[in-house]
Formats: structure tokens, sequence, C-alpha cells
């Protein structure tokens, strides 16, 4: 082997001793840089005599050629292991289960408020919603509960550190009835003058509050307050009304409806609404409802309206209660828990 062989093989066994392009790249700068080995060869070819010249400068020329060789072949070398590298970092493994997201649903009691609208709705109520914090005037004194009335403490109210005009606490309201005094309001003063005036029919339904709390009452619950309000609209009304509302809310007619006497300030006379199933896993037990009455004259004035004339009911059901029911659930709190075990199944 001559030196040329010899070198070519050093060469070569530098280029492939090499890691990375940068060392790579020194390595060839030992053989082929401005005084790299082949390049003093060429160097030293000055010396020798033409005829040597010729020989040996074609022999350097083709050591030149294989090392070039050998460095272009190391060159792909490392730019396919750096690719390779590259490709198995940011491999994906196609066969892995796709990530679930998880798919949201309405919480059980939205449903219910949902079935509740769309089934007053057909029957020509509107749905009307009202604010969360309300005044002493709205959620008691219009609604016939004066101040130091002893009805007022029927209900265990949260009051809010904010005062109105009059000096009067806020409250957190007690139930949706005062949506009544808001919304007869306003549907008064939208028909001033017009003659009839027609008939109120609306629901809201909403967030209440009570300080009350145990495994069928939560201090925050929801009601749903209904007013008709017309010339000659009477209990029969209201018990067709809600009879007809039970069967579609539950799907079925094996039910029995009564009115059971009872007192709210708002209405007189008033009535608790029970139903009871004929058959299925409650049946024969009474099971409350709904509060309900004939709007009482003194609130149907609160309203801007005459009490000779205009005369209707109002009743206030429980959402909550209505979601245990279709659904069997026996504890209040699990509707208010958040507890993602109970809530999907009902997406
Ligand atoms: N607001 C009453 C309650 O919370 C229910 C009710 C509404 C009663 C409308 C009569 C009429 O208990």
């Amino acid at each position: 082997m001559n030196d040329l062989d010899q070198m070519a093989r050093q060469a070569q066994a530098d280029f492939q001793a090499a890691p990375t392009p940068a060392e790579l790249e020194n390595a060839k700068a030992r053989f082929l840089g401005k005084s790299g080995r082949v390049t003093e060869l060429l160097k030293g070819l000055a010396s020798l005599p033409a005829e040597q010249k010729k020989l040996r400068g074609a022999d350097i020329n083709q050591l030149k050629a294989r090392i070039e060789a050998a460095l272009q072949a190391r060159r792909e070398q490392l730019a396919d292991a750096e690719l390779q590298a590259q490709l198995r970092a940011e491999a994906l493994d196609v066969t892995l289960p796709g990530r679930w997201r998880g798919m949201g649903g309405l919480h059980p009691v939205s449903r219910t408020i949902e079935r509740i609208e769309a089934i007053f709705a057909s029957m020509g109520f509107d749905v009307a919603d009202g604010p969360e914090i309300e005044t002493d005037w709205m959620n008691f004194t219009a609604l016939n509960s004066p101040k130091n009335h002893p009805a007022r403490s029927m209900q265990d109210t949260f009051y809010v550190d904010l005062q109105d005009s009059e000096g009067a606490w806020l409250n957190l309201r007690t139930h949706t009835s005062p949506m009544q005094v808001r919304y007869a309001l306003a549907h008064a003063e939208k028909y001033k003058g017009v003659e009839p005036m027609p008939e109120i029919r609306v629901i809201a339904p909403g967030r209440t509050y009570r300080v009350d709390s145990d495994a069928t009452h939560s201090p925050m619950f929801h009601q749903c307050e209904g007013l008709w309000i017309g010339t000659d609209v009477s209990f029969k009304d209201l018990k067709a009304v809600f009879a007809d509302f039970v069967r579609r809310f539950f799907e079925t007619d094996d039910f029995d409806v009564r009115f059971r006497p009872s007192f709210f300030p708002f209405t007189e006379p008033s009535a608790e609404i029970d139903i009871a199933f004929r058959s299925g896993p409650l049946a024969g037990r009474w099971l409350e409802v709904a509060g309900s009455g004939q709007v009482h004259p003194a609130v149907v004035r609160n309203f801007g309206l005459d009490p000779e004339v205009h005369i209707g009911f109002a009743f206030g059901m429980g959402p909550d209660r209505l979601t245990m029911l279709r659904y069997g659930i026996d504890d209040m709190r699990l509707l208010f828990e958040g507890d993602l075990r109970f809530l999907a199944q009902f997406r």
C-alpha cells in the first residue's frame, strides 16, 4: 500500500469517526483545507521534475476525488441519521386510541326547565326571566306581605348588604313570585289604553334562595312561577292547565291531582297542588308539586290593574322536585354538588 492509499484510508476512518456534521467538517479540513495534507501534497509537486510531476499529480487528484467521495458519503450518512432521529422524536403512534374531549350535557334541572318551558309555551305562555337579587317591595310588600307581617317568617331570607332607595335591605329572592309583579307591571304598562287588555300568561323559571339545607332542601333551589290573568280565568282553568302539564311532563295519564287548601298572602283562596301516580314506584303517594291560588285583589292592584276586572291564578312549582320525581333521585344535594359521576348519567 503506498502513502496515498494510506492517506485515503486515514481520511475515510476519520470521517467515519466524526459523530457530528461539525466534527466531520474539522476532519475534512485536516485533509482538504488550506494547509490540509492533500493540499500539502499538491504544493510538494512544484519541486518535482516534469515527468514525475504529471504521474504524481494524477495520483494525488485521484486521492483527492476518493477523499471527497468519502466525505460526501459520510455527510449523507449523518444527515440521514439526523432525519431518522427527528422522525423518531416526532413519531405519532397512530394505533393509540383517540383522546376523547368528553361530551358535555345539560344539567338535569336545566332539562326539566326546558321541558316546562316547552309545555307551557305550547299552551300560549310566555317565558320571563328576572333578577335574583330582589327588592323588599317586589319579594314581599307587593305580594301582600307588609313589613312585620308574620307571613314573612314563612321564608327564611338571605339578605344582601345593600339597601334600596327607601333604606330596605335587598334580598336573594325567596321565590319566583316577584316575577308576577315585574311581568304584570310591564304588561299593564305596555297595553295601557288597549281595550280589552290581552291576557297575561307567563311562566318564570329561575333560581331562588332560602336559609335551609338538608336532603330535601338546598339553600339555592329552583322555582317556576306561573301567572294567568284575564277577565274570567278561574280555578277550573288552573286545574286543567296543571293536569295537562303533569300529563305531558311525566308522559302519563295515570295520576290524580288534588287541591289541598293552604295559605299564601298573595293568593286567596290558596291551594297546594298534589299529584299521586296510580302505578310505578311512587304509586298511591300524594306528592306536593306546587303552591297556587287565585291572585289576591291587593296583588292585582299592585300589578297596576283593577281587581274588579282582572282575575286569575298563579302557581309556583319546584323544578328540582320534578327532576327528582322524574328520574327517581332521592337526595336533592346530588343536584348541586357538581359530581360528574352523577351528572354524566343525564348526558
Ligand atoms: N311563592 C310560593 C312559595 O314559594 C308558591 C306560590 C306561587 C303560591 C304562586 C301561590 C302562587 O311557596
